[in-house]
């Protein structure tokens, strides 16, 4: 992978947390942002797949299972890189000379497996006019906001989210990277309804694991057998991906995910957030969650 590659070149080097800057006034890395015309001008190819999510909400899970039923339940091809190399990260920009996500996606024939976080108004107008499809992965903000605040502790390529109460706030707000959780997985919500978007839940993928995996696969328009399903589950669980290199994200270097702050594979659980909130913060969100989800039609577990 890129970064392991280009090791050498990073001898000696600090890493800069980011700056934010923002388009549409959606908070974006600055070298995203830099790059925003050509990210809007990206071609998706009718047949490949995205992966979309807000941060945090098993993105890497469902890529993880998107491959495996790609791969008809191969589990060593789904070795052949980690992740991020498998999968470009569409608006990912790191450090020169660690190649964007948009090189990589153009560098790779399609049909593609592509990841996003970026809000529906912000994804590339080419994956509509494809017609591709999509699969959105939802977590209940609580899991995503402490799962997220313990994700920027340990990585270094988005800011530093200060203390625990500001974080709160920051998120709530809508002012961290990729922004407001609420816009994000109603805008996804709505999209659903004019294009090919599957909408999945973290919470119904650990209540039933193999249930969702199903769905994928249908979506997908794959058949697979009971044997192969059961490939798929077993490859994509907790504790499998938390001990697959390829998938753990253990081969960034340690100057940017310092996996002894927080590791990736984290807990993997619905209802953390218990964990995480005071009483206070609980009663402050379930307010503003009112505010801004009652009657939308999208309800969330935050327990099962
Ligand atoms: P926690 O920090 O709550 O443990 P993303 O891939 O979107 O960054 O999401 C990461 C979150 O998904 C982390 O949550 C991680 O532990 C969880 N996760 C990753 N793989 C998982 C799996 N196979 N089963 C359950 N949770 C998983």
């Amino acid at each position: 992978m890129a970064f392991e590659r280009n090791a050498q070149h990073f001898g000696g080097y600090v890493m800069q947390r980011p700056h934010i800057g923002n388009i549409s006034g959606v908070p974006l890395d600055q070298k995203t942002c830099d790059t925003w015309d050509n990210i809007w001008k990206f071609q998706a190819h009718p047949e490949d797949i995205l992966v979309a999510a807000y941060p945090k909400a098993g993105t890497t899970w469902m890529q993880e299972i998107v491959d495996m039923i790609c791969q008809e339940g191969d589990a060593e091809r789904c070795r052949r890189a980690p992740t991020y190399d498998r999968h470009p990260f569409l608006e990912a920009v790191a450090p020169k000379p660690v190649p964007s996500g948009l090189q990589l996606a153009e560098n790779m024939a399609p049909p593609r497996i592509l990841k996003t976080h970026l809000p529906v108004q912000l994804l590339p107008p080419s994956f509509w006019e494809q017609d591709c499809k999509v699969i959105y992965v939802a977590r209940n903000a609580k899991d995503s906001m402490v799962s997220y605040y313990h994700f920027q502790r340990m990585n270094k390529g988005l800011p530093d989210p200060g203390d625990w109460c500001n974080y709160f706030s920051s998120f709530l707000s809508g002012g961290v990277t990729w922004g407001s959780w609420f816009e994000h997985v109603l805008g996804w919500w709505n999209a659903k309804d004019h294009h090919q978007v599957l909408y999945i839940f973290y919470e119904d993928m650990m209540e039933d694991t193999r249930r969702e995996i199903e769905k994928v696969m249908r979506f997908l328009g794959k058949e697979l057998s009971e044997e192969v399903l059961e490939d798929v589950y077993q490859h994509t669980t907790f504790q499998a991906m938390r001990e697959n290199p390829m998938a753990n994200y253990s081969s960034i270097p340690s100057f940017v995910m310092d996996h002894s702050i927080s590791p990736f594979m984290r807990k993997g659980i619905v209802g953390d957030w218990r964990n995480q909130f005071t009483v206070e913060q609980n009663e402050m969100f379930e307010k503003e969650y009112k505010r801004r989800m009652e009657g939308t039609g999208l309800t969330f577990r935050t327990h099962l």
